[in-house]
């Protein structure tokens, strides 16, 4: 269980610019995949390496690879496809699978609307993304999805949790590791993280 790691300060940095109610759709993209990047660079630190042999100009030599692994990276739609973003710059090679869900405003829970996978997902590391982690509704349905498929090794990234969200998941899959940029205060009554930074697939997308 990862909830409480700390990460580095650029993290912080380049969150308190997100949250801020002034900052563009445009900087909130660009910040949002610097973030992912980072967080991403913290949870495949612990990708396991091979030693391969290469010749370089000068001689032939032993060095490290990543041994072998298959990742997979799954936004959930539609704010973790900018996060999805910065994870593919750092692993260009993952397959990329894709779950649509939406909270429905009055009960809160997450509605299914699409769910598009690799056909070998169960046996490649799983990556999801989403920046909101609220109620934590649809990262536990995102999560039941690919534990249907048969994934194993379940990672979900994230950039903001409420502690009830962190509680909820953790009691529901406490299998899973968290890579948790930062958890707020609390939820309010619409279901929205404080002090976090309102929607925030409204704020990457522009639709508010
Ligand atoms: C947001 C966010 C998460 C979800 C978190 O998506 O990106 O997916 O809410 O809330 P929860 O933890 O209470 O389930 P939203 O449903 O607003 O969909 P959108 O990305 O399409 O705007
Ligand atoms: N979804 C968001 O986009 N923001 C919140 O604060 C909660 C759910």
């Amino acid at each position: 269980m990862s909830f409480d790691r700390k990460f580095h300060p650029l993290i912080e940095h380049k969150l308190t610019i997100l949250r801020n109610k002034t900052t563009s759709t445009k900087e909130s993209r660009e910040l949002v995949i610097e973030i992912s990047m980072l967080l991403a660079y913290e949870a495949t630190r612990y990708l396991p390496l091979e030693t391969v042999e290469i010749e370089t100009p000068i001689t032939l030599t032993k060095a490290y690879m990543i041994k072998g692994k298959k990742l997979s990276v799954v936004p959930i739609l539609r704010a973790g496809l900018i996060m999805a973003e910065g994870i593919l710059s750092l692993v260009p090679s993952a397959r990329v699978g894709h779950i649509g869900l939406y909270r429905d405003p009055n009960t809160l829970k997450p509605v299914p609307y699409y769910c598009k996978l690799p056909n070998d997902i169960k046996d490649r590391d799983v990556f999801v993304v989403d920046p909101m982690l609220a109620t934590g509704g649809s990262a536990d349905a995102a999560i039941d999805i690919l534990k249907k498929e048969g994934c194993k090794n379940i990672i979900f990234i994230s950039l903001i949790a409420a502690p009830e969200g962190r509680d909820f998941v953790v009691s529901r899959h406490p299998d899973v590791n968290f890579f948790v940029a930062s958890i707020d205060e609390r939820l309010n009554d619409q279901g929205y993280i404080v002090p976090g930074l309102g929607d925030a697939g409204d704020r990457l997308f522009g639709t508010k």
